[in-house]
């Protein structure tokens, strides 16, 4: 028994079966229409040699990192670096031939997984930067520091590339308010308090995982938070881009894409998330709300009832 709060999709392949009708599979080569805004049940490696050329204007890829990790089932085993970095170059190789000449590719991974992804990523793209995302949570050592962190690589396929800085300012309560002729300096005074809109860095500290109580929550081992793809999406993409993802998971990715006016390509091989995702899909329907932005900014950590407040003005 699910306590009352308890949000999370955990739906059997049985009980989901009227999500994964409205998957699609493969068996030639597609065209774009019979894609787009859809989740291909599958494997990435045979997929991607089926989708069209140049279609994609973000990619995002959280692909399984270089750890032992059961996807409900299929086990993912640790390799050595070397073996990582060709499994890298694999996707990538099929993924390349797809991306337009100004798309942009981000990469998600661990502090293990970023030094093979680097390695292949620059052998084929511009790299602009590397996010770190301080997740909060993360499963203590014993004789090693707690993993309290991911990466994120930020490439591009070419000098030529969108970035809306303005779309992903962080609203930050304001610690020393300085004026300039008794007026504040780009910062703004509200009822709930003195708050500025700053310039984003390439540090995030201000994501949570999803956890329980939130209606994006699935029982994914590795799922992303919406508010970390929404940043993605917005600075990366104009609104009818087209997105993809390559390694699915519970659809964060096609959700978020969703709920921000993009299209959306998404693979994945395990059944039941792919029954989460067209759950989410379905939910995105009538709730397009990502927690953590409100009023076309994001919001710290734990500022719900600013964010309410602020989105009823
Ligand atoms: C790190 S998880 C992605 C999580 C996702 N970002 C989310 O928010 O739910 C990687 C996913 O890739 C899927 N996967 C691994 N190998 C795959 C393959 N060869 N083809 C398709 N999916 C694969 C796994 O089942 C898993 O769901």
């Amino acid at each position: 028994m699910k306590a009352e709060r308890n949000k999370t999709i955990d739906m059997t392949v049985e009980e989901g079966k009227i999500y994964l009708d409205r998957c699609v599979r493969l068996f030639e080569k597609a065209k774009l229409e019979n894609i787009l805004d859809k989740t291909i049940v599958g494997d990435t490696f045979q997929n991607l040699t089926l989708l069209p050329e140049n279609f994609v204007d973000l990619l995002i890829v959280d692909p399984p990192y270089n750890l032992a990790k059961n996807y409900h089932g299929n086990q993912f085993k640790k390799t050595s670096d070397e073996l990582y970095e060709e499994y890298t170059e694999s996707w990538i190789q099929r993924v390349k031939p797809l991306l337009k000449e100004n798309a942009t590719i981000y990469v998600c991974c661990d502090w293990k997984s970023s030094l093979p992804i680097e390695k292949v990523l620059k052998s084929h793209f511009h790299i602009q930067n590397r996010i770190t995302w301080q997740r909060e949570k993360g499963r203590g050592a014993l004789s090693n520091w707690k993993n309290g962190m991911e990466d994120i690589w930020f490439a591009t396929n070419s000098a030529d590339y969108t970035f809306h800085v303005d779309a992903v300012k962080i609203r930050r309560k304001v610690v020393a308010p300085y004026k300039v002729d008794g007026a504040p300096k780009d910062w703004e005074e509200t009822e709930d308090g003195n708050f500025r809109n700053t310039y984003p860095s390439n540090f995030w500290d201000d994501i949570s995982i999803p956890y329980w109580s939130m209606p994006e929550n699935t029982a994914h081992p590795t799922q992303k938070p919406e508010k970390l793809l929404a940043k993605l999406i917005l600075a990366s993409s104009n609104p009818g881009d087209v997105i993809l993802d390559p390694f699915l998971g519970s659809g964060s990715t096609s959700v978020t894409a969703k709920k921000l006016g993009r299209h959306y390509v998404g693979i994945e091989q395990n059944e039941q998330y792919c029954c989460w995702t067209e759950k989410r899909l379905e939910m995105a329907e009538k709730d397009v709300t990502i927690q953590g932005y409100a009023d076309g900014v994001f919001w710290e950590r734990n500022t719900t009832a600013l964010q309410q407040r602020a989105q009823k003005k």
